[in-house]
């Protein structure tokens, strides 16, 4: 991704592995501060995983990866360290899936290579899911996104901007309203950075803004996704699934953008995935000043799942697919 770095641009990724350590953009102190954390054994992959350091499934997975990695170099216990990385978060299946990938393939290609691999074909998968999406953004469209599924979630290009970024290197001019996110403020914070890097125009609106615009702005929504389940439904940030039904109420086409190692084709449906709950202060807090009365409590259920019925077409590295032919992909991909 592009980075202004002191008024220049600069190449960079969320998540790469340098001398022993792994690196992460630290994505908590973005927009103010591009800060670099540095991760030097597995347990502080998990923690880097737990605090957000590093967030989006695509991303988690491929920081999971070197953290196995990590901890296969120093001869530690793995099995140890594949169950404190899955504990980190249990609603990204990437996480687990790059897990067991690590378990089969680290003994095999080396720990580091391995890990390495798995993040170049990650890159990979999103250049092409952003190949493939292009087409569906008009000259002159404005898109709706929620979250980040930029190249912070994914290590490079994204999910749902992909297709974004794509659209605008094809010339097309394009306009995106960015949700804000509430509670962690993803949008606000992380989608705008991006997209103001890459010169790509754009509004964040209040989340609670969409529907105003979805009813005669918005020509798509594009989202990325955490886990999506065999019949299509999926999770992905709270609040999304608003939003897919007021676009469907407006005729407007919601996309959902994610590579194939987010499929949990182990599930029928997404009233099987595990939603995270996070701690009450992110609600009754803002940046450490308490906001709500001293006595309040909050929920913060951070994912939500929306019933595939409200996907237009879900945009992979191996092309598109209405939610009803998610089997083929599979039975595809068996052979
Ligand atoms: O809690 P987060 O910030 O990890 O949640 C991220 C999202 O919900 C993204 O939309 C999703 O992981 C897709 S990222 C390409």
């Amino acid at each position: 991704m592009r980075v202004i770095v002191d008024d220049k641009p600069e190449e960079m990724v969320a998540v790469w592995y340098d001398s022993g350590k792994v690196r992460f953009i630290d994505q908590r102190k973005l927009p103010e501060k591009l800060e670099i954390y540095d991760a030097g054994s597995y347990s502080d992959v998990a923690l880097a995983i737990r605090e957000m350091v590093v967030r989006g499934a695509p991303a988690i997975g491929c920081a999971a990866a070197y953290g196995m990695a990590l901890a296969m170099s120093s001869g530690e216990d793995t099995g140890r360290a594949a169950e404190a990385l899955r504990a980190t978060r249990p609603t990204a299946h990437d996480l687990f899936y790059a897990v067991n990938w690590m378990v089969e393939m680290g003994p095999q290609l080396g720990p580091v290579e391995a890990a390495g691999k798995y993040t170049a074909d990650i890159v990979e998968r999103c250049r092409r899911i952003g190949e493939n999406g292009a087409r569906y953004i008009k000259d002159g469209d404005s898109i709706l996104t929620h979250c980040n599924a930029g190249a912070l979630a994914t290590v490079d290009f994204g999910t749902a901007l992909a297709p974004i970024r794509a659209a605008r290197n094809q010339g097309k001019k394009l306009f995106v309203y960015v949700d804000e996110t509430r509670p962690w403020l993803q949008g606000t914070r992380l989608t705008a950075w991006e997209l103001t890097n890459e010169a790509i125009p754009h509004a964040i609106i209040a989340d609670n803004a969409a529907g105003h615009f979805l009813k005669s702005d918005v020509d798509c929504v594009i989202v990325g996704a955490d886990r999506i389940a065999a019949n299509g439904d999926f999770a992905n940030k709270i609040g999304t699934y608003e939003k897919a039904v007021v676009a469907k109420e407006n005729g407007v086409p919601f996309y959902v953008a994610a590579p194939v190692s987010t499929f949990d084709f182990s599930i029928k449906d997404g009233n099987a995935i595990k939603i995270e709950e996070r701690g009450e202060d992110e609600i009754t807090s803002f940046r450490d000043v308490r906001i709500a009365g001293a006595s309040e409590k909050a929920r913060n259920p951070v994912f939500d799942v929306t019933p595939s019925r409200y996907v237009t077409s879900i945009i992979t590295e191996e092309g598109s697919f209405a939610p009803g032919d998610i089997s083929r992909m599979e039975s595809r991909r068996k052979r």
